[in-house]
């Protein structure tokens, strides 16, 4: 669904583009501003629309932004999927300020975006992991707290004591059905659960009390629009800040990058370089 590259060719009415420009194609081609409608929500790459891994593709003027100048193309390949959707779960959706607790769950692309983002806007943030030394390489990226999942497994009750038993301010929830549970438990009164993906499953048999009990606001996140995109841009931009890429392969090696991506042994992104 992401990718980066540069402008070969442009048709006879395009002022958007020149050759040469280094752009990054938007995730639902048609969703430019505002909230999404169902049409507009069918234009995205990697499914119904080809994706980008491939050496050309063909987009509307509009389906464009540009690369931020002091990120490489395998870096800034990394913003139109994972980084605009953690943009939007803590810019937009997330209702934090400076001193909020945010809670991210594991170390993944969408994960890391969010600490980077968390940080730029002054919160706290709490991260997990399986392992302790992704959690040691969290803590270089600005992390507060850490706990290891995989060994505290009622990992609810370390987030409430590092936030003095109040909860998260805002939880990027990636597991889904199989850590929502213990998001609930883990999120303040009145917080914000960003829902944005289901590594730990997609169905499950949950109790909803405590959304209603404590007004918690779970948010959908359906990575964001062009507009989103440019501003989340500029922010990155302006603070220089650099997407954590874990590792590059070659464009021969697709298929032994997502074996790669299927063992999580990864921290940050996976991309594939065309060269
Ligand atoms: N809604 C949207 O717009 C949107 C956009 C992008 C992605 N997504 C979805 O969001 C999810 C995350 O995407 P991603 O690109 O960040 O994936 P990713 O890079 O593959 O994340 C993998 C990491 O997630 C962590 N993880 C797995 N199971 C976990 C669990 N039970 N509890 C806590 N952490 C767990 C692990 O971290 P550790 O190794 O540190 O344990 C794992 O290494 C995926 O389901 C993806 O499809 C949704």
């Amino acid at each position: 669904s992401d990718g980066a590259g540069v402008v070969e060719a442009v048709g006879s009415e395009v002022t958007l583009w020149k050759k040469g420009d280094r752009v990054l194609p938007i995730f639902a081609q048609k969703w430019f501003d505002g909230a999404p409608n169902m049409d507009n929500l069918r234009s995205t790459l990697g499914g119904p629309n080809d994706g980008c891994l491939a050496h050309y593709g063909k987009f509307s003027e509009e389906g464009l932004v540009a690369t931020p100048s002091h990120l490489t193309d395998k870096e800034a390949a990394t913003l139109g999927c994972a980084g605009l959707t953690a943009y939007n779960a803590v810019v937009n959706f997330g209702g934090i300020e400076p001193g909020s607790d945010v809670l991210c769950l594991g170390t993944g692309g969408v994960s890391l975006f969010a600490l980077q983002f968390a940080k730029m806007m002054g919160a706290r943030v709490i991260i997990t992991s399986s392992s302790d030394e992704k959690l040691a390489r969290a803590k270089t990226l600005g992390a507060d707290e850490t706990i290891n999942y995989a060994t505290k497994t009622n990992w609810e009750r370390d987030v409430r004591k590092h936030t003095k038993m109040a909860g998260a301010d805002l939880i990027i929830e990636v597991g889904g059905a199989g850590t929502m549970q213990k998001s609930m438990m883990s999120v303040k009164p009145y917080g914000t659960i960003a829902l944005i993906g289901v590594l730990a499953g997609g169905e499950s048999s949950l109790s909803l009390y405590p959304i209603l009990m404590q007004g918690v606001k779970v948010q959908g996140v359906i990575v964001g629009n062009r507009s989103d995109f440019t501003r989340m841009n500029r922010a990155i931009e302006q603070n220089k800040m650099k997407p954590v890429v874990d590792k590059v392969f070659g464009w021969k090696e697709v298929p032994e990058a997502l074996e790669y991506l299927q063992t999580g042994k990864h921290f940050g992104k996976v991309v594939v370089n065309w060269e």
